[in-house]
């Protein structure tokens, strides 16, 4: 669980980002209590915006593919307000990594449909179209060949499997092939740890759509 102040206006971060482990079980209750340990490190006092793994409506988590399934239905903006007392916004976190992307890194400016996609423990999307959000799409969840894309080329999966850059490469093209089919995007956007290494598997996809490294 990582936080940082931000200047919201510039995009840049103000302080070295703090990181406490997530505590295990991450049940919501311990997960606010994290969350409020992040904001009073920085003795912050103003407004603060949360990235949940998860579906969010109205500030309620409405799936909970990686975390705990105690967070279904579970208020996240009352908990964090609760834990921080600071004016609190919680979206999906791929939500909020395009929308970082679009206003200040590889999405700057673009116009017509734009998928993020992040690739970590599981696989996030976020949708753009002329610069707006479509929010809480879950296309890492799309079944290709019978199987969860996320269980097939999320990054996870890459070191647990111990695949080779080559085989991993492979998986995420034909997930983006699939993408590609289906909404033909102008652009893909590609974030998570992976992107740090972008040179390993980005020059190996044969998908049509422009593929640009996630720059935040
Ligand atoms: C979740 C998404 C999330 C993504 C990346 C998926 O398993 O369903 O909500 O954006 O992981 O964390």
């Amino acid at each position: 669980i990582k936080g940082a102040p931000v200047d919201t206006r510039s995009g840049k971060m103000l302080a070295d980002r703090y990181r406490i482990v997530t505590p295990h079980p991450a049940t919501p209750t311990a997960v606010a209590d994290t969350v409020g340990d992040v904001v009073r490190h920085f003795g912050w006092k103003g407004p603060v915006g949360c990235a949940m793994p998860a579906v969010v409506q109205q500030g309620r988590l409405r799936t909970a593919a990686n975390i705990s399934k105690r967070w279904l239905g579970v208020n996240a903006v009352e908990r964090f307000r609760a834990a921080t007392r600071c004016a609190v916004t919680v979206i999906n976190d791929a939500d909020a990594a395009g929308y970082a992307e679009m206003h200040f890194g590889a999405g700057r400016g673009k116009t017509g449909l734009v998928i993020m996609v992040t690739l970590g423990t599981g696989i996030g999307t976020a949708l753009f179209i002329n610069g707006h959000l479509v929010p809480n799409t879950e296309l890492g969840h799309i079944e290709i060949d019978g199987r969860e894309a996320e269980k097939r080329a999320a990054e996870s999966v890459r070191i647990e499997k111990g695949l080779s850059w080559k085989k991993w490469a492979k998986r995420v093209d034909t997930y983006l092939l699939a993408l590609h089919r289906y909404f033909w995007p102008d652009l893909f956007i590609i974030g998570g740890g992976a992107s740090k290494k972008q040179e390993r598997f980005l020059p190996r996809l044969t998908v049509p759509t422009p593929v640009v490294p996630a720059k935040l």
